[in-house]
């Protein structure tokens, strides 16, 4: 729900994962970073794969955020094209395997071919609802409640919405993960416990498990591990212990 007052029904579980590692791991073996990219992309596929068995309908990955074109032009360049590399090689296993794929993320900076890829392979996978992945690519949760914001502004100076009717539902749906529920569970990976601006409105009520595996090294039986603990969490939403 938009409001995150709802816990997910079983088997309809949203979880997004911060995927994050993927240098450090290249690092430890003296390799560049994009080595680490190249190894983390591969990881995605098993656990998408997973995620039926595991009761997760929605899965969220934070794969480029709006502050890591802070990285050096070769390393932005090759995430890019790893990009690219991604959605060709993955397309037809994606669609084979029930996955619709979605992008959040502001595509204004994105380079035309790629933004051209992404829409494809979100027609080409429309009609399947098996698992639902979503790629953060360019996102940042302050960026995308901000272009919320400007566009609920146009409507309200168009007069086709009151300002008074405005709520946190009326802002959610403007969103870039308006018909996604929000997370019950943000995974990140790597040691560091932090957010780092990922879906910030949508995560008031998940549940964070921060863990110490880098990325390229991310199992479906960690994720399971994951999962196995969430399920013993106590989600309250604000009311007393049920
Ligand atoms: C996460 O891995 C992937 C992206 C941010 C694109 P990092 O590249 O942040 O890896 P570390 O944190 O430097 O190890
Ligand atoms: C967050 O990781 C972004 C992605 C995983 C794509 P970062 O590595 O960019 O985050 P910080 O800089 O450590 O906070
Ligand atoms: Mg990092």
């Amino acid at each position: 729900m938009a409001d995150g007052t709802v816990p997910a029904a079983a088997g309809d579980m949203h979880v997004a994962i911060i995927m994050d590692g993927n240098g450090r791991w290249a690092q430890r073996r003296g390799r560049p970073r994009l080595f680490g990219h190249q190894a983390g992309a591969r990881r995605v596929r098993d656990i998408v794969e997973a995620c039926p068995d595991l009761g997760v309908r929605y899965l969220t990955i934070f794969a480029f955020s709006t502050e890591n074109w802070k990285r050096t032009q070769t390393e932005v360049s090759g995430l890019m094209s790893l990009f690219r590399r991604y959605i060709r090689n993955e397309a037809a296993r994606l669609l084979r395997k029930g996955v619709r794929v979605r992008f959040i993320g502001d595509r204004v900076r994105l380079d035309p071919k790629l933004v051209e890829m992404m829409d494809e392979l979100e027609a080409m996978t429309s009609g399947n609802d098996t698992v639902h992945l979503t790629i953060a690519l360019n996102y940042g949760g302050r960026d995308e409640v901000a272009r919320a914001t400007q566009r609920l502004a146009r409507e309200v100076a168009a007069g086709r919405l009151a300002p008074d009717a405005v709520d946190a539902e009326t802002l959610a749906g403007f969103l870039d993960t308006h018909v996604l529920p929000d997370p019950d569970l943000v995974i990140r990976t790597s040691g560091e416990a932090r957010i780092s601006n990922f879906l910030l409105w949508q995560s008031a009520y998940a549940e964070y498990d921060f863990v110490d595996t880098l990325w390229p090294d991310f199992t479906p039986e960690d994720f399971a591990r994951c999962l196995s603990r969430f399920s013993k969490r106590d989600r309250r939403f604000g009311a007393v212990a049920g």
